[in-house]
């Protein structure tokens, strides 16, 4: 019965194993599979699971916290849920320590908090904190990366709000293993829950993400927590937006959005006017997509560049955009267009580093793609959406009416859209074009 050996684990998605291997079986993933050390935990007692009929279960009415900012409360559904565990990630130097710090600085007036880095100093922290007008913020600091710290730190302050930077350099010395791994990353992640369910307590861990825009380490780590907010952007803009693709409290999807500047990172109310830059739509290749994130919607520019290829094999290439779909997309050109771009480069790009998750894009693309080819441009006061099908059918999206009263807000006059997506009465004030099908683009706006 002797049954001490060792387990493997991987370290990306958590697939357990007997054996080590080079590459992982579930996910793929190389040189990912690690010896994974048994909790000390693992043998603690149990107490009978509790009994509730469905009925009988109170539910209390705790108000959420208000984080000090519009935009992230958006995100969370309405502000953040008392002793909940959330996970932030993004990739370095996005600002997840910006954002954390300030959320602190702002709660910290009212309620303890304390923040536990095993990234920075004491010093660090304290420097950003000035730079950000924190300086004076009573905010309990524990630089330490020990995980059997950090708990002591918690029994000891008490605190409303506890922020780990990042769970993976967060590691229990009772467990073997570097930090980062995937038994100390769910060993750390399960403690740190039951302290945000004893002692209701707001547990926010920030994660690293990796170059493919996962979140590093296991992905067990998603499953176990009551929210995932991902920083997107690129270092290029000062934009950074927030998304939540998991809430147990409120949608997912859900966008707010901020712009890092001197003073960190504030909220940008009217994203819209200025995720469409003052070309939108003035060049050939530019066309302006009413995209809806999560329940709001936002103006986003969209680009194409077409261009004669010398190579052999023509490069594809889309930033902000999903590369499957802008090939569906080229195929639905050649057939039911007659557009051939099979001999053309085809750059596509999503404008301020946002990245367009639904299909209501297809439409823009396509325009932007033939605004490019033609050296034709739409006109700047022209918005698209629309789904495309195969058949080269013209496909409705959700909340075509939300679409259009922003379109309509940020004073544009004509909108391209699915015609099942128009309204039945004309009040929008906006030329609408309705369209079913691919092919009336020549006869709409002769492209
Ligand atoms: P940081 O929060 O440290 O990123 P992360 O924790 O995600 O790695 O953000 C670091 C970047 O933000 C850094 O490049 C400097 C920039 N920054 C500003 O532009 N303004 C500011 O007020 C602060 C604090 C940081
Ligand atoms: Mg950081």
């Amino acid at each position: 019965m002797a049954r001490n050996k060792i387990a493997y684990a991987c370290a990306d998605c958590g697939a357990r194993s007997a054996q080590w291997t080079g590459q992982c079986d579930q996910c793929g993933a190389w040189n990912s599979i690690h010896p994974e050390t048994p909790a000390a935990s693992a043998a603690a007692a149990h107490e009978p699971a509790a009994l509730h009929a469905l009925s009988d279960i109170a539910i209390s009415d705790t108000p959420r916290i208000t984080s000090g900012s519009a935009e992230l409360d958006r995100v969370f559904g309405g502000g953040i849920v008392p002793a909940s565990l959330v996970l932030l990630g993004g990739a370095p130097g996005i600002g997840k320590s910006t954002l954390v710090l300030q959320v602190l600085g702002h709660l910290s007036r009212t309620a303890k908090v304390l923040y536990a880095s095993g990234e920075e100093s004491a010093e660090q922290i304290a420097m950003r904190a000035r730079r950000l007008g924190l300086g004076d913020a009573d905010v309990q600091v524990l630089p330490e990366p020990s995980l059997e710290a950090v708990l002591a730190g918690v029994a000891k302050v008490q605190p409303r709000v506890l922020v780990v930077d990042s769970i993976q350099t967060c590691y229990s010395s009772a467990l073997g293993g570097p930090p980062g791994s995937v038994s100390q990353v769910r060993e750390a992640t399960a403690r740190l829950a039951e302290v945000a369910r004893q002692q209701g307590c707001v547990v926010w861990l920030v994660g690293h993400i990796t170059k493919e825009g996962t979140l590093a380490g296991p992905r067990v780590l998603e499953h176990m927590v009551d929210c995932v907010l991902t920083f997107e952007g690129d270092d290029a803009h000062s934009f950074r937006l927030l998304r939540a693709s998991k809430n147990r409290f409120g949608a997912v999807n859900e966008v707010g959005v901020f712009s890092m500047g001197e003073q960190g990172l504030v909220d940008v109310a009217n994203p819209s006017a200025m995720l469409v830059s003052r070309l939108g739509g003035r060049r050939p290749g530019s066309v302006v997509f009413a995209s809806q994130q999560g329940s709001r919607p936002l103006l986003v520019e969209v680009q194409a560049l077409v261009d004669p290829s010398a190579a052999e094999q023509p490069r594809r290439l889309s930033v902000g955009l999903p590369a499957q779909r802008l090939h569906m997309l080229l195929a639905v050109c050649h057939r039911h267009l007659g557009v051939n771009l099979a001999r053309h480069d085809v750059f596509t790009s999503a404008v301020g580093g946002v990245r367009v998750l639904e299909t209501g894009g297809d439409l823009p693309l396509v325009l932007a793609l033939l605004s490019s080819l033609r050296e034709r441009t739409l006109g700047e006061k022209m918005a698209a959406f629309g789904e495309i099908g195969l058949a080269g059918e013209l496909r409705p999206v959700q909340r075509g009416q939300e679409r259009l009263r922003e379109a309509k807000k940020l004073g544009f006059e004509r909108v391209l859209l699915p015609a099942a997506n128009c309204p039945k009465r004309e009040e929008s004030g906006l030329e609408l074009l309705p369209m079913r099908e691919i092919g009336e683009l020549k006869q709409l706006i002769g492209l």
